[in-house]
């Protein structure tokens, strides 16, 4: 069993008076840099993205059940690994636009909620018995694999995960501000999912530097 712990990617240096933080993950060996701003900004570059996805969902992208939601297809045209990478950048994104504006959030529980909330999709033909029973029980499904992951998830993730497929299921309503970022992803990346070309989000990670190794170790 994997267990989600932030200290498994070490910071190591500043270099240059805070320019930079270099950081290694300990489970694939890879590491990355990423610039440290002085003030809050609200372009993000994807390295700083990456290395948000990176510090605080690694763990879960290097799960088994992680890498068999990257060979499931979702949407059609993505995988849910694909798909759940996404909806973690987007919230990562309107975390950084909410900050801006001194609207606290915690990112730890979105970049979590964000990458567990559709696990419980995985094996979705031997699991439901049509797309309704999916709809409603597949987050409820996906708690329980978060759940197995991280043992000592805390309440606001678990809410993030079992509400996010408001309101197209009306019945689990979103109520703190990481779960409606989530849920607003969540329909964002759905959308994107349907009209772009099929894209391996872990292949953008390792263009951009900030590498997650799927292969074996
Ligand atoms: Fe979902
Ligand atoms: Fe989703």
């Amino acid at each position: 069993m994997i267990k989600y712990k932030a200290s498994k990617i070490k910071l190591l240096v500043g270099i240059s008076k805070s320019q930079y933080n270099i950081y290694v993950c300990d489970i694939c060996r890879s590491f990355g840099t990423v610039p440290v701003k002085a003030g809050l900004e609200v372009k993000m570059s994807d390295k700083e993205v990456n290395y948000l996805l990176h510090f605080y969902g690694s763990s879960i992208m290097h799960s088994e059940e992680f890498r068999q939601a990257m060979k499931q297809t979702h949407h059609n045209k993505t995988t849910v690994g694909d798909h759940s990478i996404k909806v973690a950048r987007a919230s990562i994104k309107i975390c950084r636009v909410l900050n801006k504006f001194h609207i606290k959030t915690r990112m730890d529980d979105v970049v979590i909620g964000s990458l567990c909330h559709d696990l419980g999709i995985l094996g979705r033909k031997h699991s439901f018995s049509n797309g309704r029973e999916c709809l409603k029980e597949h987050p409820v499904r996906s708690l329980d694999v978060a759940r197995r992951l991280i043992p000592d998830i805390n309440y606001n993730t678990e809410k993030i995960i079992r509400c996010h497929m408001w309101p197209i299921a009306p019945f689990r309503v979103p109520t703190s501000r990481e779960s409606i970022i989530v849920s607003i992803a969540d329909k964002y990346a759905a959308i994107g999912d349907g009209i772009m070309r099929k894209t391996k989000a872990a292949e953008l990670h390792i263009k951009s530097n900030a590498v997650i190794s799927y292969g074996p170790h």
